[in-house]
């Protein structure tokens, strides 16, 4: 398993990249597959490491898991053995904590620690929990973990705190098996929240509303199950827009869809790009100087805090002093540092940083802290003096897959050791 990327800068991405399936969107839906004792099949899968951990998750509780291509998963739940994830799989992977609503509506009863995952900010679980207390679960601490029971879950009204992506699709899943209607009140409107609505829908539930603020969900007896092709990955998508901008590039982003990135689009527009949308890709250059821009990273459809580092590394290159607000989480600007040691002039106060541009960056040694955090980085690189090695890349490979390939093939000089 490769280490570090080794990038040489200074070539402009030419030509067309295609978009993988959802990361976010593929967690969920193997969440789901534990809803129904019949075989669902995933397909449109990206070959990423979180898939495939999340697939262990399932594995860890008796699911039958099977991988017919790197595309594709079949899933059957049919002799699930415990309601209980492995701990050290949880505190690994975020999205795990997802299995808690369908095994409470399916089963009962189900425990999970608190879940790990990247080092962003404070990562409450507090709305999913509360989700599963309105609709009757008994929710207690044991040990290092989280017990939730209910002989039955009843359909509730649930006003979330904060439109969690998570908190929604948890409790989404939860009340499909619910008896009664269950209204989710203040719930996320992410694409991928939709795209879990439509797998749920093809198994049989009855779930209205979905990419609106207000969720509801009719309970039904039981889900069997379905085929669905997971939604491309609007994010992988973002990260070759910014690509394309950052390396004075010209390129199509084939499968991107564009609907999914309108807070994107207008601002690689306000700086300066020229972007063209498709039905089903779109087409990114950037034959003029970039212009600073503000941004904030809120709540879909406002532009994704998973594209706040990467447009701070885009933002370096273009003339004047851009702000970069992250509103999600409270500990995402922690790549500032290592963008400074390629000579980025950017500094962070609270949860905002400062960008001042354009500034020649340099290549040198870096650490890719999170996903995001390395995707910042590899676009830094692409545009830096020299060779930039950034090491701790399996992050990287957790969320985009293989990253390294799809530069190469658009013309930049990236090698893995
Ligand atoms: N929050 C609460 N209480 C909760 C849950 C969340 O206050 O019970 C707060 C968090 O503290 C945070 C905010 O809500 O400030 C947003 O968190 P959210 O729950 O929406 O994030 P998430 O569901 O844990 C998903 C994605 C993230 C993405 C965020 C925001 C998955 C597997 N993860 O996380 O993706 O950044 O939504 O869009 O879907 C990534 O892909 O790199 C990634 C981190």
């Amino acid at each position: 398993m490769a280490e570090r990327f080794i990038v040489e800068g200074g070539h402009p991405l030419r030509g067309s990249v295609a978009v993988s399936g959802s990361k976010n969107a593929a967690v969920a839906a193997i969440a789901a597959a534990l809803l129904t004792a019949d075989d669902c099949y995933l397909e449109n899968l990206p070959d990423i490491g979180d898939v495939e951990f999340m697939a262990r998750v399932l594995e860890s509780l008796g699911v039958e898991v099977e991988r017919p291509s790197p595309s594709s998963l079949r899933l059957n739940a049919g002799r699930v053995t415990s309601t209980s994830p492995a701990s050290e799989l949880v505190v690994s992977l975020r999205a795990s904590f997802m299995v808690m609503g369908p095994l409470l509506a399916r089963f009962g009863q189900a425990a999970c620690p608190p879940p790990g995952g990247d080092v962003i900010g404070q990562r409450p679980i507090d709305v999913h929990l509360a989700g599963f207390a309105a609709m009757g679960a008994d929710i207690r601490r044991q040990g290092e973990k989280f017990v939730a029971e209910a002989p039955a879950l009843g359909g509730a009204r649930i006003f979330m705190d904060y439109p969690s992506v998570l908190g929604t699709q948890n409790v989404m899943l939860a009340a499909t098996l619910a008896k009664g209607t269950t209204v989710i009140i203040n719930a996320a409107a992410e694409p991928e929240i939709v795209g879990l609505a439509e797998l749920l829908n093809k198994m049989g539930a009855r779930v209205h509303g979905a990419g609106g603020h207000t969720v509801e969900i009719e309970g039904v007896e039981a889900l069997h199950g379905a085929r669905h092709a997971i939604i491309p990955d609007r994010i992988e998508a973002g990260t070759f827009a910014i690509a394309a901008a950052i390396s004075r590039g010209d390129l199509r982003i084939a499968g991107a869809v564009p609907q999914h990135l309108q807070s994107l689009v207008a601002k690689l527009r306000e700086a300066g790009a020229q972007v063209d949308e498709d039905e089903g890709s779109l087409g990114v250059c950037c034959p003029s100087e970039l212009r600073a821009v503000s941004i904030q990273a809120v709540p879909y459809p406002g532009l994704p805090t998973d594209l706040q580092a990467p447009m701070a590394a885009l933002l370096t290159q273009a003339t004047g002093v851009s702000y970069v607000h992250e509103r999600v989480f409270d500990n995402r600007l922690l790549y500032v540092s290592e963008l400074r040691k390629m000579g980025a002039e950017v500094v962070s106060t609270g949860t905002t940083a400062i960008v001042s541009g354009p500034t020649p960056l340099i290549g040198t040694s870096v650490r890719a802290l999170d996903i995001r955090a390395g995707a910042a980085l590899l676009l830094a690189a692409l545009v830096a003096r020299g060779r930039t090695e950034i090491s701790d890349i399996y992050h990287l490979n957790r969320g985009y897959q293989r990253i390294d390939e799809k530069l190469r093939s658009i013309g930049a000089v990236i090698n893995a050791e």
